[in-house]
C-alpha cells in the first residue's frame, strides 16, 4: 500500500455571505503519511481551521460548502460519502481536537459520561466495559485519580485537564488520524508543552498520524515531521521541517521565521512583525496574495495572475511567484 494515509487535491471551500459566494480555501493540496505529524501554521484567517472542518464534513451550515476538490482516506474520498457513512468516519479513523474544549464538552453531563457516551457509539462494548475503557483511557492521557475524576463535570477541571479529557474522547476509538486545532492555546505556557508533550507520546505509542493546527513554528519545529503554510487561503510552501526551516523559500514562510525570538536577540529587542495584513476574502488579489506586504515584490504583474507551484528537491514544494523564483 503505496497510497498516503490522507491525500487533499484542489480543495475549495466557500460561505455564502451578504457579500456573495467567499472562498475561504482554495485549491488547496496536502498530504498525510502514516504515522507522521504535519504542522499547517499561518496567521489567522488564512483558512486552517476551514481545511480542517471541511476534511470532517463539520463546516458550519447552511452557508459552509465545499466547491471542489478530493479528501481521500486511503484511496476513499470522503467528500461525497452519505453522511451516515461520514458519521463512521468522525471519531472512529479520523478524530479532532479544538482549541477550547468546553465547545467540544457538554457542561452538563460528567466527563465519564461523556467519553462512555463516545466508545458506545463506536465500539461494540457493554456499558460496564466501556466505563472500565474510560477510566483506562483517562490514565493513559495523565489525568490523576481518574476513577474519581469521572464523576467530575467539566467545569470543576482545570484547563490543561480538560483538554486531556478531549484527547481520550478524541482517542478512544483508535483513530488512524488526529487532527489538534490549536490544541495548547488556551492554555498556559507549562501546560501548553505538557499537552504537546502528551500528544506527542499518544502518536508514538499509537502510530497515528496527527495534522497539528498553529500558529507557533518553534512547536512545529519540535513535534513536527512535515510543514505546510498557508497565505490567504492558499497554500504558498510545503515539505519536510528540516528542509523548510533550513531554507524557507517562499517569504511569507521567511517572514513568519524571522518573527520567532533568536537566542543571539538581545534583551528586550522587539520581535519583528510582518507589516500590513491578510487581505480580505471580498478582495483578494488574482495573483500573489503576498504582493502587497512581500519585501521582494517588484511589480504589480504578479498581482493579476496565479503565480506557478513549483516543486524542489525532497518534496519541498513552493507557490514560486515571479518576484524571486528566479532565485530559487
Ligand atoms: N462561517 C463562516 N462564514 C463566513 N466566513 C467564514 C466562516 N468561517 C470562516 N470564515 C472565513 O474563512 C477564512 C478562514 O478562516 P479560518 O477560521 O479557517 O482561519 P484560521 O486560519 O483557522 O485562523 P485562526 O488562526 O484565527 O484560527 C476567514 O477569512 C474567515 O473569516
Ligand atoms: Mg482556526
Amino acid at each position: 500500500m503505496n497510497e498516503p494515509l490522507l491525500e487533499i487535491r484542489d480543495l475549495r471551500v466557500g460561505f455564502q455571505t451578504d457579500h456573495g459566494l467567499l472562498v475561504a480555501v482554495d485549491d488547496v493540496d496536502l498530504t498525510l503519511e502514516r504515522g507522521k505529524m504535519l504542522g499547517l501554521v499561518g496567521e489567522s484567517g488564512c483558512g486552517k481551521s476551514v481545511t480542517a472542518r471541511a476534511i470532517m464534513r463539520l463546516l458550519e451550515q447552511p452557508s459552509g460548502q465545499v466547491l471542489g476538490g478530493e479528501v481521500r482516506l486511503e484511496g476513499r474520498d470522503l467528500l461525497p460519502l452519505p453522511l451516515e457513512a461520514m458519521r463512521k468516519v468522525r471519531g472512529k479513523e479520523i478524530a479532532m481536537i479544538f482549541q477550547e474544549p468546553m465547545t467540544a464538552l457538554n457542561p452538563v453531563h460528567r466527563v465519564g459520561r461523556q467519553i462512555v457516551e463516545n466508545l458506545l457509539l463506536h465500539e461494540d462494548l457493554t456499558p460496564a466495559a466501556a466505563l472500565k475503557r474510560a477510566v483506562e483511557l483517562m490514565e493513559w492521557v495523565g489525568i490523576p485519580a481518574p476513577d474519581q475524576r469521572i464523576h467530575d463535570y467539566p467545569h470543576q477541571l482545570s484547563g490543561g485537564m480538560r483538554q486531556r479529557v478531549m484527547i481520550a474522547m478524541a482517542l478512544s476509538c483508535n483513530p488512524k488520524i488526529l487532527i489538534a486545532d490549536e490544541p495548547t492555546t488556551a492554555l498556559d505556557v507549562t501546560v501548553q508543552a505538557q499537552i504537546l508533550d502528551l500528544i506527542k507520546r499518544l502518536q508514538n505509542e499509537t502510530g497515528m498520524a496527527v495534522i497539528l493546527i498553529t500558529h507557533d513554528l518553534a512547536v512545529v519545529a519540535e513535534t513536527c515531521d512535515e510543514l505546510a503554510v498557508m497565505y490567504a487561503g492558499r497554500l504558498v510552501e510545503r515539505g519536510p521541517v528540516e528542509s523548510i526551516f533550513q531554507s524557507p523559500l517562499h517569504p511569507y514562510t521567511k517572514g513568519l521565521m524571522d518573527c520567532l525570538p533568536k537566542l543571539d536577540h538581545p534583551p528586550k529587542t522587539m520581535l519583528p512583525i510582518i507589516p500590513g495584513m491578510v487581505p480580505s476574502l471580498r478582495d483578494m488579489p488574482r495573483g500573489c496574495r503576498f504582493a502587497a506586504r512581500c519585501p521582494n515584490a517588484h511589480d504589480d504583474s504578479v498581482l493579476s495572475e496565479r503565480q506557478p507551484w513549483r516543486e524542489c528537491s525532497g518534496g519541498h514544494g513552493v507557490e514560486a511567484c515571479a518576484c524571486f523564483a528566479s532565485t530559487l
